[in-house]
């Protein structure tokens, strides 16, 4: 199975709101996306709303007929909005309230209690739960005792390595993606995965399950319409869909 693509919308959102009216049309973006064969949207809430707002999120609910998958730092705010919505996967990340974007995966040997809480919560009402992890396999082992699902791989050092030396920059992702197999995790990625990067990741990570997409593909998508941007980012995940 050719892992899925969720196509995170924050990006237009934080071009709705530059101008504070309501185009792009987040909503009607978010069903079209899923028409062009987007398996899931992601969406990341941030306490202070410059991209997707918490009303977003409960309008979206209405429209997501593929997986929902929110990330985001589990405040409490966040927790009540997920046990409101209860979508088919959480993805927690640590990042302070004020980063510009995810980035670092947790340290779940320090954030143990913390983690196993939060998530027995999140799970109890329903949701996958997915952790954002450094590849560093010795996160592995205390993101299962956290109780986690699966784990999100945090590209970003594997796509600013890619260029000078692909093979160095997938080595720890290869073995967290297997130490993840071992202990019965499911494999998720994302972050900086871009249409250059994405196929020789997709490649080298067999356990892959879904990438989680946004900044890049918008970008095309002013090149290339966001149907195409969506359609090629598949293509990248699994030739057999196509050529690009
Ligand atoms: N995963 C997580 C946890 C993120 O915070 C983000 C960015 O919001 C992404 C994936 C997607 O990253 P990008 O926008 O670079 O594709």
């Amino acid at each position: 199975m050719p892992a899925k693509l969720s196509v995170n919308i924050n990006k237009l959102a934080t071009i709705r709101n530059a101008r504070g009216g309501n185009n792009p049309d987040i909503i009607q973006a978010a069903k079209d996306i899923q028409n062009w064969g987007a398996e899931g949207i992601t969406v990341h809430p941030r306490p202070d709303e410059r991209h997707i707002r918490y009303s977003d999120v409960r309008n979206l609910k209405q429209v997501v007929n593929t997986e929902f998958n929110i990330e985001g730092y589990p405040d409490k705010r966040f927790l009540e909005l997920i046990a409101e919505i209860h979508p088919e996967q959480v993805t927690l990340v640590p990042d302070p309230p004020d980063v510009l974007t995810s980035n670092a995966g947790w340290d779940t040997i320090a954030n143990q209690t913390l983690l196993q809480d939060i998530i027995s919560e999140i799970k109890s009402s329903g949701s996958r739960v997915s952790i954002f992890l450094d590849a560093n396999p010795f996160m592995v082992e205390g993101a299962k005792k956290c109780g986690a699902d699966r784990i999100e791989l945090y590209t970003e050092q594997y796509a600013s390595h890619f260029h000078t030396d692909a093979e160095a920059a997938i080595r720890n992702y290869v073995f967290t993606a297997n130490e993840a197999e071992n202990a019965g995790l499911g494999v998720n990625a994302g972050h900086d995965l871009d249409l250059n990067n994405l196929h020789y990741f997709a490649k080298n990570i067999p356990q892959l399950l879904e990438v989680s997409i946004g900044h890049a593909l918008v970008c095309d998508a002013l090149y290339y319409g966001l149907q195409n941007a969506v359609q090629m980012y598949k293509i990248r995940l699994n030739p057999e869909f196509g050529s690009i």
